[in-house]
């Protein structure tokens, strides 16, 4: 039997509430979609909440808002997923790498100031796996500079830093609910910001441009009115279908983070013995506040051979495991822009070729997570 890498955790909560809005006819974003933003609004305490097809949506349009462009630099963590990077390049701005900390395998706050410019207009952090960033360095940092800050909180849905949620933080901040995500929508994500100002131009962004009915004197307003569409924006809104699901899922967030922590400590009390591999620690005191988006442990000597060897051993058990993430500098777009080598970002490349995700998710059994322990144990002779 195979064990899954990650599955969603759905029940009949969903399959209802899919039905109804199915039934009700109205799919496009409606009611189920504002009802997941005021939920979100309320349990992140923020003042906005913008339902998007996904985070990655969410991260560009943020870019947009804050009138990034051509010319203008924005920092971002080398070790991640492509798209945090992707988006300033979108937007025709430069992406600055930074390098990360392999004991958390965030954003390595030492290395950010030497990588300020004078184009510099914003930092992207990203709270990987769960994990939240070192935030009260960043905020220091983006204060002395007079820099906008992004969350990246694509993995930290319910993750806190100092007893706040992640996403509490930046300027703007994005969530994701693709399926490896805690909770999920299929594809979707979600823009949030305290910020009035960036409201109009966000809501637009995401909406074909829309702003307020025009009203022309002479007609009154009614179904011939059109809104204004006073910039060129896309498409990038939550369907109500999606909405349906976020609002279901969105209310098992606390127990699945819940069940996820004592999933993530079982495995570190079974692997702690394990000398080859690096587990995520597990100290109250750092880590307070990781929700294990994935539970990602390295192999210590940085061997990738070792590692996918690992890897193939898993599978042929039927478990199975994923990289932890990518080095985005490493990736060919990034390398062949910027010539950068193996010798750069070091620590980035050690992650990618030395992490292994392991299966993690809801419905994942004591006895399960016994098995992988035992399988990688073997595989190191141990
Ligand atoms: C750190 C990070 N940022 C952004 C994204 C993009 O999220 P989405 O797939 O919702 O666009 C991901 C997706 O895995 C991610 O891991």
């Amino acid at each position: 039997m195979t064990i899954k890498l990650t599955k969603p955790h759905f029940n009949n909560k969903e399959y209802n509430l899919l039905k109804k809005t199915l039934n009700s006819g109205w799919v496009t974003e409606g009611k189920k979609v504002q009802l997941f933003e005021k939920k979100f609004c309320d349990f992140q305490k923020v003042n906005y909440s913008l339902a998007i097809n996904s985070c990655t949506s969410a991260l560009l349009t943020s870019l947009k808002v804050l009138g990034i462009q051509r010319g203008d630099e924005v920092i971002v963590p080398a070790f991640g997923w492509p798209t945090t990077a992707n988006v300033i390049e979108f937007v025709g701005a430069k992406a600055i790498f930074v390098d990360v900390d392999r004991n958390n395998f965030n954003i390595d706050t030492r290395q950010i100031e030497e990588k300020i410019s004078k184009k510099t207009r914003a930092i992207i952090i990203v709270h990987l796996f769960g994990l939240t960033s070192n935030i009260n360095k960043i905020l220091k940092i983006t204060k002395k500079y007079n820099l906008k800050l992004i969350e990246d909180a694509a993995c930290a849905i319910g993750s806190k830093y100092k007893n706040k949620f992640a996403g509490n933080f930046g300027d703007l901040s994005c969530f994701s609910f693709h399926p490896r995500k805690l909770i999920t929508t299929g594809e979707g994500g979600m823009l949030s910001f305290n910020d009035r100002k960036f409201y109009n131009s966000a809501r637009g962004l995401i909406n074909h441009g829309m702003q307020k009915l025009t009203k022309i004197p002479s007609e009154g307003i009614g179904p011939w009115t059109f809104a204004d569409f006073s910039f060129p924006g896309i498409n990038m809104k939550m369907s109500d279908i999606a909405g349906a699901l976020g609002v279901v899922q969105f209310a098992k967030l606390t127990s699945i983070i819940k069940k996820r922590i004592s999933q993530a400590q079982f495995y570190i009390n079974l692997l702690s013995k394990n000398k080859f591999l690096k587990l995520p620690a597990f100290n109250e005191k750092v880590l307070k506040g990781h929700t294990y988006q994935s539970f990602v442990v390295l192999i210590k000597d940085g061997n990738r051979t070792t590692r996918n060897n690992l890897m193939k051993n898993l599978l042929k058990k039927g478990i199975e495991s994923r990289p932890g993430t990518i080095s985005i500098p490493h990736t060919q777009y990034y390398s062949t822009k910027y010539l950068f080598t193996k010798n750069n970002f070091p620590q980035s490349i050690f992650c990618e070729n030395s992490s292994i995700t392991l299966p993690l998710f809801h419905n994942l059994k004591r006895k399960q997570q016994l098995m992988i322990v035992n399988q990688i144990n073997s595989f190191f002779n141990i």
